[in-house]
């Protein structure tokens, strides 16, 4: 075997996905404000599978065909009209979701999910299942691209300090030749590796979602390890591997 390492690579905005050769790799999906949190959190308390859809229009259409499954997401950060659900990690509590399948939309996150075509893996990474996420990437030996979701392909600080967060774990296990990792690094680096929230009031999406009075979620979204769990893409759903 060789003892060359794989390498560490981020994807700062899904308009850049196209320069990075993603075949064969580990690819991270990032979205902490709110998709992917969201995922981990519904998975975590029980959720037999997440379906990550393009459209509203396709959402509601599988949702009606699927028994015992929940329509959820959400357009501009607001629940989107004819869903039932929206993307609020903590409206998945146990006593609600154990078992049922979410069928998901969101603006940038499940879009981010249906944009890579060919890894070998794809994960869903957020604060809540951090210290996961990390075990699953050194434990695999590949190319690792951590995909940040972004803003309708704005650059975003949340999902930046998330993939700082993973780079500063594990990134002496891998090749890090990527300006954008090492950037995220320092961002990471530079608030201490805690108290997120704080360092993230003053970032786009915070501001639009507490607009909407979101505070609580975002809060929610940047607590380390809550909910300990593996998100993975298998066929055409997210499962839980525990
Ligand atoms: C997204 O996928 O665009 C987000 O998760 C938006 C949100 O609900 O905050």
């Amino acid at each position: 075997m060789s003892s060359e390492k794989p390498s560490l690579e981020v994807c700062l905005s899904p308009a850049l996905l196209h320069l990075y050769n993603t075949a064969g790799s580990v690819v991270v999906i990032i979205d902490i404000f709110r998709a992917t949190s969201t995922i981990t959190a519904a998975l975590h308390n029980g959720a037999a599978s997440v379906i990550p859809v393009a459209s509203v229009q396709d959402c509601i259409a599988i949702g009606n065909s699927l028994p015992n499954s929940l329509t959820a997401g959400e357009r501009d950060g607001k629940i989107a009209p004819g869903l039932q659900h929206g993307n609020s990690p903590l409206e998945y509590p146990t006593d609600f979701v154990q078992g049922k399948t979410l069928v998901l939309t969101t603006t940038n996150g499940t879009r981010l999910l249906h944009m890579v075509k060919d890894a070998a893996q794809i994960v869903i990474g957020s604060f809540l299942n951090l210290s996961v996420v990390c075990d699953y990437l050194l434990a695999q030996n590949k190319n690792v691209l951590l995909g940040c979701a972004s803003w309708k392909d704005k650059y975003n600080l949340e999902d930046t300090l998330f993939a700082g967060a993973v780079v500063s774990r594990v990134g002496h296990a891998f090749e890090v030749n990527c300006d954008a990792a090492r950037g995220a690094r320092h961002l990471f680096n530079s608030t201490g590796g805690s108290n997120f929230i704080n360092f993230l009031r003053d970032s786009s999406h915070y501001r639009r979602l507490s607009a909407y009075g979101l505070e609580e979620d975002m809060e929610y979204c940047v607590t380390p390890d809550k909910h300990p769990v593996l998100p993975l893409l298998q066929g055409d759903r997210i499962v839980a591997v525990r």
